[in-house]
């Protein structure tokens, strides 16, 4: 039998606790993010497993957070749409970055949850102004977590902006499916296409012509160290230079596997690419929360290529019209392998 229980904690968080047997998973209306999911004894996910309510307001790398309104860097911190500029807030170096200093990842949403046959539904509603964050627009928002008894977490983002905008959510959720929670070096990515997009300067993708790494690693199964330890000469210099992956994917469809010895974990996803970060600097936080070393975990940010509307203008497909539906569908499922 699955249910959810929410317990109050101080400064307004809730947790939102869901069981469905040997896993168990927790949201919370900070953020509209998930603190926790397990597995048996295992974290899945890096979270908050001490519950503290002090821990999210100082991490700056947005755990479990939902991100937006738009989620990656938008170079200079600024864009023209329609020919009008617009001037964000610099909120990493120059750039703007996962929203601006305002994102949604700080702020509480509203919930309701609903008990149904075989899965729960958190609904979290708020609603972005253009105020907060100087984009075009005020956007009324749901995202709709849900858990079923496959234990399968499925993110749904639902919007309405008033004026023509960018809109690029995503969640921000890292992963480690390693029992001792050591270093995500030994999983492996696997998918029809894995297409790595080059970054230049500030991490920003310098060019809308991916690397194949199916054909440079002639695998379709590709483990993390192979990449970081690569001798191929364009993967060596990006991997030097940012200290592993922090790479937009095209993944050739809407599926993609992580796995490691013990678990198997698959994404699934309508947005068009998929950015990868392997947690490269852990060194920004400090904290006595901070445990982490670099590649502890890695985040599958399910979303259209960061910086789109300076790389592509007009085609950039984070451009949301007024008035328009947005809808967008991301599910994680965790399986345990049979030995
Ligand atoms: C970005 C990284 C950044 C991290 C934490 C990722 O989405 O690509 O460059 O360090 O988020 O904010």
């Amino acid at each position: 039998m699955m249910f959810a229980k929410v317990e109050s904690q101080s400064n307004g968080i809730d947790l939102i606790k869901i069981d469905n047997e040997e896993t168990k998973i927790v949201f919370t209306n900070y953020g509209a993010r998930i603190v926790s999911w397990k597995y048996d004894d295992n974290n899945i996910v890096l979270g908050n497993v001490v519950e503290a309510d002090e821990f999210y307001e100082s991490n700056p790398y947005n755990f479990g957070a939902t991100v937006g309104r738009y989620g990656g860097r938008i170079a200079n911190a600024t864009f023209e749409l329609d020919s009008k500029k617009y001037e964000l807030d610099a909120n990493n170096g120059v750039h703007n970055i996962h929203g601006g200093p305002n994102g949604i990842d700080k702020r509480f949403f509203d919930y309701k949850i609903e008990e149904q046959v075989g899965q729960v539904k958190v609904i979290f509603t708020t609603t972005i102004q253009s105020a907060d964050d100087h984009f075009p627009g005020d956007i009324d928002l749901e995202v709709i977590h849900t858990y079923n008894v496959d234990h399968k977490w499925t993110i749904e983002y639902k919007a309405k902006s008033t004026e023509k905008t960018l809109f690029n959510p995503m969640n921000h959720v890292y992963f480690n499916l390693n029992r001792d929670n050591n270093v995500i070096d030994n999983h492996s990515i696997s998918s029809s296409k894995l297409d790595m997009y080059l970054l230049g300067e500030d991490n920003i993708v310098k060019s809308m012509e991916p690397l194949s790494l199916v054909n440079t690693f002639q695998e379709q199964n590709i483990q993390f160290k192979d990449i970081f330890d690569s001798e191929d000469a364009i993967v060596k210099e990006q991997m030097q230079r940012f200290g592993g992956i922090d790479h937009p994917f095209d993944i050739g469809g809407n599926e993609m596997t992580v796995e490691n010895k013990h678990f198997i974990l698959k994404v699934n996803t309508d947005m068009p690419n998929i950015v990868i970060y392997t947690f490269n600097d852990t060194t920004g936080w400090n904290s006595d929360f901070n445990i982490y070393k670099a590649h502890s975990g890695f985040t599958l940010e399910t979303q259209c290529i960061p910086n789109d509307i300076n790389l592509l203008g007009d085609q950039a497909p984070s451009i949301l019209e007024a008035n328009e539906p947005f809808y967008s569908k991301t599910s994680y499922k965790i399986s345990e392998k049979q030995l």
